[in-house]
């Protein structure tokens, strides 16, 4: 039997692991839906263990214990608050299938890319998805142990704008937790502008593997950056969203000035960030996918927006090259596996 204020976080990676280990620290009761595996480990291992930018260690169990956080396959769930898809985009339809049952006040999804909302609307409702996106990151470690490089800022909010109880109980609930999060009263500008920032972020990190602070410095990097982020601001604007600046992430300003501006501001920012002794090291998590042999997003964020592209008559040539190479890279790391690639 399950409480309804209960907050499940549905996969034990990286951000699903923070973000328990986050609430449950905070005493929010928290049951974390993980596959078998996962399962195992975490019960055998008795805890969450984040490190870095934001730091748990928050015991693990079975069974409802105060001060821990629960570890579920999901079939006991009946009534919760609400529900954070932390999955993988090409794994969250069937995670969703399977709590479709679940009753819950909200159900949130923080991929990356902009198919979550509609995914998640197709199988609860439109009327139960808050949106959310951030800049919170982290890393999963070869012990399973989590290493969160930047704290960034997390939002959520109504898919039609404004504001609710539910999305501001969330904000706060993470905001208590030790998660930098706020309200936005426009949540899909806020998905599509750090989609435009993952479009050419994890385009040039696919292809080239770089470290954040690499892919900030050199000029051409950066500039297949910017070409990318304009193909995906080009579906943002057609598809009616308007997308802007946000602390750390600044879409608007990126697309909109010279090349030149954002080479000079790039390297600055890595600069500043070397000179204070903060993570440059850090990778985007499609690098993280392919340095560790896991499948790629790139149907579901890249094939999205090429799709949308094609729906609006939006030439998206960038876009669409990356998609196609990141899927020969799956096509190929599977082979060489006889189909195992690593989940
Ligand atoms: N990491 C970041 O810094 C970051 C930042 C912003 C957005 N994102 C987005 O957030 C999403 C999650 O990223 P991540 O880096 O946290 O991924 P991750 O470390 O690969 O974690 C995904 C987890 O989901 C689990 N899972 C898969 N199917 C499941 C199911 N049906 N039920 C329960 N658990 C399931 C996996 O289990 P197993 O481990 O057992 O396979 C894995 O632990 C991605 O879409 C990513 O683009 C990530």
């Amino acid at each position: 039997m399950t409480q309804q204020s209960e907050i499940v976080v549905v996969g034990a990676g990286s951000l699903g692991q923070t973000f328990s280990a986050a609430l449950g620290s905070s005493g929010v009761p928290v049951v974390l839906v993980a596959t078998g595996r996962s399962s195992a480990r975490l019960l055998s291992e008795g805890k969450l263990s984040v490190r870095g930018m934001l730091q748990f260690s928050v015991p693990v169990a079975e069974t409802a214990q105060p001060g821990a956080v629960r570890i579920s396959r999901g079939e006991d769930l009946t009534s919760v608050r609400g529900i954070i898809f932390a999955t993988k985009g090409h794994d969250l339809r069937s995670a969703a299938q399977a709590l479709s049952g679940v009753k819950s006040t909200w159900v949130t999804g923080i991929q990356n890319g902009v198919a979550k909302d509609d995914l998640l609307a197709e199988i609860f409702g439109r009327g139960r998805v808050l949106g959310a996106a951030g800049n919170l990151a982290a890393e999963r470690q070869d012990d399973g142990s989590v290493l969160v490089t930047n704290r960034g800022m997390t939002y959520v909010g109504e898919l039609d704008g404004g504001s609710s109880e539910r999305a501001e109980r969330l904000a706060s609930d993470l905001k208590s937790a030790g998660i930098p999060a706020q309200l936005s009263a426009n949540i899909r500008s806020v998905e599509w502008s750090k989609a435009v920032i993952v479009a050419g972020g994890f385009g040039v990190g696919v292809l080239t593997r770089v470290v954040w602070s690499e892919s900030m410095e050199d000029p051409n990097l950066t500039r297949a950056f910017l070409s990318l982020a304009r193909e995906a601001a080009a579906i943002a604007k057609a598809e009616g969203v308007e997308i802007a600046d946000f602390p750390g992430s600044e879409a608007l300003t990126y697309v909109s000035q010279p090349d030149e501006k954002s080479i000079a501001s790039r390297a600055e920012r890595v600069r500043k960030l070397r000179a204070e002794g903060g993570e440059l090291d850090r990778r985007s998590s499609i690098v993280q996918d392919l340095l560790s042999g896991r499948r790629l997003e790139a149907d579901f964020i890249f094939d999205d927006f090429v799709t949308r592209a094609r729906k609006h008559g939006v030439p998206s040539p960038r876009l669409e090259l990356v998609r196609d190479l990141a899927r020969g890279i799956d096509a190929s790391k599977s082979r060489s596996t006889g189909g195992t690639t690593a989940p």
